[in-house]
């Protein structure tokens, strides 16, 4: 049966106190929305509709820019959540099943969805994600009976009786996409919030002889957002579960509690993390990896074996290559270390490709920028860079060269040459100790 969804990030987000849209803001390196469509990713939906409102234009260009086959559709007044859906109408027509999902509920799993669609198939014809809520507040309430759905109850319009329900809306829910509208159009707005409810379409289908069914999923999956305390929260929920389940895959971490992983995080097997290490976007990690205290990585891809930090920073581009060392305080920025390489310490190496085995002593600067354009140096295998060496971008060092330390290099070094360029070095006899006298001397008249 296809599929298609429909995730609606229309709402404001006022409890932000924010002039980014609320789904713009980030858990784990992504904006929320991004973690919502990576679950609509996985479940491979065939068409995927966004509806925006608030802060248009900005989430509509972060939806297109992660799958540029989604569409945007604009809600123009904020009239509730079934009036959202409705305006996702190019979908009215299509043949199969509708989940919607919110931008503002980043966890459900492609799993938990999948479940949602076999519990369709099995006959139900509208069929809700609840959860058990520890703290039921302000959520709708599933009113079950009979293992069947009759309705969900803003919380706002609940008896007494019902707020004791602990049974909530998670807010996703599947049904055929005609199903879905025609449901819609008999939704009247007569709640105290004078909105256009999804969550109505339940009474109304049941009054139709619909069956509708709710099934479960842990309530961590469905945490809203919808204030920086809740995001804080967010962060750290999605933190402790990414941290369970790298060990579980075969990292070891002395200090889990202090590593920050980014959503899409990928780490082989058998790697070490030390304390304090902060993963950013697009990091892949290959097996027996030791990545050493404090260190911050994001937009790269280190090879298999090699040892990073403690204290290294490594920039989107940077290529790091099996066995490679890369030592405390060295930043790296757009540059491929190959195989055995070692900048072991104080080094900045930015656009640069370094050879097999190449040595870069310490506080070597690649220096890249002119102050208006980049330009990239090349190193070949086996060179060794001195010391406080200045290389002034571009020049192009051959295989087994030797630079002498603190040279400033300009021009090119040819292969197995030594270039040093500095001022000669030149001692004069006696002069040390002359020239201390006198200034002590000076000292003891003042
Ligand atoms: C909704 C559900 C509630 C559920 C809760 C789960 C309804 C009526 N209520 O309540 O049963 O327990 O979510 O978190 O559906 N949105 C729009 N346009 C609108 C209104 C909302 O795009 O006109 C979007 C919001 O941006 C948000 C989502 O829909 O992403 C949910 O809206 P929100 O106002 O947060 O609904 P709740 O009151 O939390
Ligand atoms: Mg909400």
């Amino acid at each position: 049966m296809p599929i298609a969804t429909i995730i609606l990030a229309a709402g404001q987000g006022s409890r932000m106190n924010s002039d980014l849209p609320k789904v713009l803001h980030k858990i784990a390196g992504v904006p929320m929305l991004g973690h919502v469509m990576a679950s609509v990713a996985q479940i491979e939906a065939d068409k995927t509709v966004v509806v925006v409102g608030h802060g248009a234009q900005q989430v509509a260009a972060l939806a297109t820019d992660i799958d540029e086959t989604v569409s945007v559709t604009q809600q123009d007044v904020q009239n509730g959540t079934g009036h959202a859906v409705l305006q996702a109408s190019e979908l009215a027509d299509f043949d199969g099943d509708i989940i919607v999902l919110y931008g503002d509920t980043p966890f459900i799993q492609p799993d938990t969805l999948t479940d949602m669609l076999t519990a369709r198939a099995a006959g139900n014809d509208v069929v809700v994600l609840g959860f058990e809520a520890t703290n039921p507040g302000g959520y709708g309430r599933l009113i079950v009976t009979d293992n069947k759905l009759q309705a969900i109850v803003e919380a706002k319009d609940c008896t007494e009786a019902q707020l004791a329900v602990s049974f909530c809306n998670s807010g996703v829910v599947c049904a055929p996409a005609a199903l879905l509208f025609s449901l819609l159009g008999d939704v009247e707005a007569n709640n105290k919030n004078g909105e256009i409810y999804l969550t109505d379409i339940i009474a109304i289908a049941n009054a139709r002889g619909l069956t509708c069914a709710a099934i479960h999923c842990a309530e961590v999956e469905t945490m809203g957002v919808n204030s920086r305390q809740d995001l804080a929260v967010a962060e750290a929920a999605f933190q402790r579960q990414a941290r369970a389940a790298a060990m579980e895959n075969g990292v070891t971490m002395t200090a889990p509690e202090t590593v920050f992983f980014a959503q899409d995080t990928v780490l082989g097997r058998d790697i070490t993390i030390e304390p304090n290490v902060f993963f950013g976007p697009d990091v892949t990690v290959e097996n027996n990896v030791t990545l050493k205290a404090f260190s911050h990585l994001e937009g790269c891809h280190i090879s298999e074996a090699a040892q990073i930090g403690p204290f290294a920073r490594l920039r989107p581009g940077a290529e790091i290559g099996g066995d490679a060392r890369i030592g405390n305080f060295v930043e790296i920025k757009a540059a491929q270390i190959d195989q055995g390489a070692k900048i072991g310490h104080l080094a900045y190496v930015g656009d640069a490709h370094i050879g097999e085995d190449t040595n870069i002593g310490a506080g070597v600067i690649f220096c890249n920028y002119d102050g208006v354009f980049k330009h990239k140096s090349t190193i070949g295998k086996n060179a060794f860079i001195g010391s406080n060496t200045a290389l002034v971008s571009p020049v192009v060092i051959g295989d087994n060269a030797l630079i002498g330390s603190g040279s400033v290099i300009t021009k090119d070094v040819p292969a197995d040459a030594l270039a040093v360029s500095r001022a000669r070095q030149e001692n004069k006899p006696g002069m040390g100790h002359r020239m201390m006298q006198r200034l002590r001397n000076l000292k003891a008249k003042k």
